[in-house]
């Protein structure tokens, strides 16, 4: 069906069952509450040359998409803007400090920094020209090619002038959401964009020279038809965006309020979802899309195709990624940072982010160390992931393990899904096999040391 993908509905119905994403290991869920700063601050002051990539989280919208599963808090009060921006140059501040202070000021460079959301541009161009010079004036950032600086972006959002400024600031990377161009769907989750808007946005996008652009799109939204999400992809494909994520829509009512605005009824059935991701997946190979893996195409002259050519592509909290080998540092109620072996999120409540900050302290609200078995489990996972395959020798050296001998139940467990085919095992390698690349999550989570038996209904499902 594609270069590098079979597609078997009937073995994807059997292996489809719910799971992380895995945009870290172990996952977000494992985190525990913080007593104090202390081990967030030594991980931040460590000294390395190890470059940076700063995550930035701004939580607001101007409106609610009733699908959103986002950390967002939903305002036209724009003031609050001011204030949030306020605390998120202080914790710029604080960290850059504990950042330099292991005697060679700005020593390490920024190789990335994206700005998520909620909506980013809810920050006037002003306060984004602000927030961005703030940056730089705390951190030193690469001025290489490769240098990734990207922001997510509502085009309902955007002021006439925005995408310049963006442009002028230094961002070379854009993505849009649009999840889908139908209005029926559009009307039924609140969030009406006509196709217009987005051919402008990009084309306007293009002519200031961001030189990568990605669209998010979602499939199982309510009203959402083979046929009408036949015609929605065709329109974007036509459009020609250099990366597409096509995000299953997690439906999960009790975790997000909005969702309850969406009828059980009206959404697609099982089959019906199946039936559009296998034609998304069949257009977008014969449009030139080369699938990078989990819900992310790209063209193959895009830097995330070649990157997993080349073995080099990475998943970190915002999916998949060229600059794998950061320290992440995340600002803004929400985020998460990973520091080595630490990871660390911020409170996720707006009062404790601010109260915390007004108290001179980082705002930490869970952390997790990553030990060693962690380590030998997430190379496992992402190599999985990004490169579909884990070689044993390479386990043995970097982890100092017999590594068959380590994961004995776990490879005995996989004897299923090598039966059916998902999977290859030989003396040498651990393999992800053209018929099983839907299926890796559930390859994934058999090395997964917390998933075993325990409740997996608070994640989505592959398809
Ligand atoms: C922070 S938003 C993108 C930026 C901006 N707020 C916007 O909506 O254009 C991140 C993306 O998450 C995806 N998303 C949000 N809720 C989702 C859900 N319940 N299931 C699947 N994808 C979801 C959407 O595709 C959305 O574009
Ligand atoms: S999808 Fe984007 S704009 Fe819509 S509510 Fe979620 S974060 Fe806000």
């Amino acid at each position: 069906m594609s270069e590098h993908l079979i597609w078997d509905p009937l073995m994807i119905q059997r292996y489809n069952r719910s799971g992380p994403r895995y945009t870290s290991y172990p996952t977000a869920i494992e985190f525990t509450p913080a007593s104090s700063d202390e081990d967030e601050i030594e991980a931040l002051s460590h000294a390395t040359d190890k470059p940076l990539s700063l995550y930035l989280h701004i939580p607001f919208c101007a409106h609610v998409c009733y699908y959103c599963g986002c950390n967002k808090i939903v305002t036209k009060d724009k003031d609050r803007a001011i204030t949030y921006l306020d605390y998120l140059l202080r914790e710029i501040d604080m960290k850059a400090a504990m950042v330099e202070s292991n005697g060679s000021p700005k020593r390490r460079v920024v190789e990335q920094l994206h700005l998520g959301g909620g909506t980013p541009t809810f920050l006037s161009d002003e306060q984004l020209t602000k927030l961005v010079n703030h940056l730089t004036s705390r951190f030193t950032f690469s001025e290489s090619e490769s240098a990734d600086y990207s922001i997510e972006i509502d085009p309902r959002e955007l002021g006439p002038n925005t995408l310049k400024t963006l442009r002028d600031l230094g961002f070379n990377r854009v993505s849009f959401g649009v999840q889908d161009v139908n209005l029926t769907v559009q009307k039924a989750v609140n969030r009406v964009q006509p196709e217009e808007m987005i051919i402008d946005v990009m084309d306007n996008a293009r002519a200031l020279g961001f030189r990568s652009i990605n669209i998010d799109l979602i499939y199982g939204l309510p009203f959402q038809t083979l046929e009408s999400f036949t015609d929605t992809l065709d329109r974007i494909i036509s459009m020609r965006p250099d990366r597409l994520s096509i995000f299953n829509y997690a439906h999960l009512p009790q975790r997000f309020m909005p969702q309850r605005r969406i009828n059980d009824s009206d959404l697609p059935e099982a089959a019906e979802k199946l039936a559009i991701f296998g034609m998304a997946i069949q257009r977008l190979s014969a449009a030139g899309y080369h699938y990078v893996g989990m819900d992310h195409f790209a063209l193959p002259d895009d830097e995330l195709s070649s990157a997993q050519q080349q073995g080099k592509l990475h998943r970190n909290f915002q999916g998949y990624t060229t600059h794998g080998e950061c320290d992440l540092i995340g600002l803004g109620v929400s985020s998460i940072s990973q520091l080595g072996n630490m990871f660390a999120q911020n409170y996720t409540d707006l009062s404790q982010w601010q109260s915390a900050i007004d108290n001179d302290r980082l705002p930490t609200f869970k952390q997790r160390q990553a030990n060693h078995d962690d380590n030998i489990r997430k190379h496992i996972i992402m190599g999985l992931l990004c490169h579909l395959k884990v070689s044993f020798a390479d386990l043995d050296t970097r982890f100092d393990i017999n590594s068959k001998e380590y994961l004995k139940d776990e490879l005995h467990k996989l004897a299923g899904m090598e039966a059916d085919g998902l999977i290859h095992i030989d003396d040498a390698t651990l393999c992800i096999t053209d018929a099983g690349r839907l299926m890796v999550r559930q390859t994934c989570m058999v090395f997964d040391a917390y998933r075993h038996g325990s409740d997996n209904k608070r994640f989505s499902q592959a398809i």
